[in-house]
């Protein structure tokens, strides 16, 4: 079984591509709506709801869990491998991808204040962004918006746009999606960034939940954790907050 968590329904962009590699697994999906957004919260705090979740996920069977918060990952993924005895798996910003990616030399990163000031982001950019020039901007009411489920039409351009144009205009050709909301805003991104200008030949958006699922089978592997339940697919719904609110949005979204 694997337990999956985020501060709400942004995770569920990388159980998305989880599915896609292991069809026939059992999972927990936890939202912590009503503590959501992780983004402008004290280490301290993600720690202990990373903690508390953890803890329910391993009593519901979980024998993995995968930090599908890229904030929850910076601030809490170090003590959760200390603290319990199974594996995490955390999400990474794709800066080196991208790196790989950019004509312009200057690469895009959006997230939350959290994961933009964390020790973790900052060894990720210094070691992959040695070539290149790195900007960044918090995607500034995203995760509002996805939690909404207002993921397109004018007020989701008009707020994309406020924190999209900057990177755009100094010269950002790849934008690094660096908080697991912003991929169910992809379309809206990239109609904001093609009406800015963009190409849409040479302007990319990195998102890292494909690479996230494969390190994730790996590792499995790796541990002899079984990659498909005998019962086949399964999804157990979890939340701390309105938990009609999390079916109607993964009915919709996955
Ligand atoms: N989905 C989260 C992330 O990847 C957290 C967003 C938030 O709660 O601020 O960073």
């Amino acid at each position: 079984m694997i337990g999956i968590f985020d501060s709400g329904i942004g995770g569920l962009s990388v159980f998305r591509e989880i599915r896609k590699l292991l069809p026939e697994q059992g999972y927990i999906y936890y939202s912590d709506s009503a503590h959501c957004p992780y983004g402008e919260k004290s280490k301290e705090y993600i720690i202990d709801r990373a903690r508390s979740i953890t803890r329910r996920l391993m009593e519901m069977g979980a024998e993995i869990v995968v930090v599908a918060c890229n904030t929850a990952t910076a601030a809490a993924i170090s003590i959760l491998r200390e603290e319990f005895p199974i594996k995490f798996i955390g999400m990474e910003p794709a800066i080196k991808p991208a790196a790989a990616l950019t004509k312009t030399g200057v690469v895009g990163v959006l997230a939350t204040a959290g994961t933009l000031k964390a020790e973790k982001y900052l060894d990720t950019r210094e070691k992959w962004a040695q070539s290149i020039t790195v900007v960044e901007h918090i995607g500034e009411g995203f995760v509002e918006l996805v939690e909404k489920g207002q993921t397109s039409g004018a007020e989701a351009e008009t707020i994309v746009k406020r924190s999209l144009v900057p990177l755009l205009e100094a010269g950002a050709d790849t934008i690094v999606l660096g908080c697991t909301h912003y991929p169910f805003l992809a379309d809206t991104i990239k109609k904001v960034a093609a009406a800015h200008g963009a190409d849409g030949n040479s302007f990319h958006l990195i998102d890292p939940a494909p690479a996230v699922a494969r390190h994730l089978l790996e590792v499995m592997e790796a541990e002899g954790i079984q990659t498909a339940s005998p019962e086949g697919f399964s999804m157990e719904l979890l939340c701390s907050g309105d938990r009609k609110e999390l079916l109607h949005t993964y009915n919709s979204l996955v």
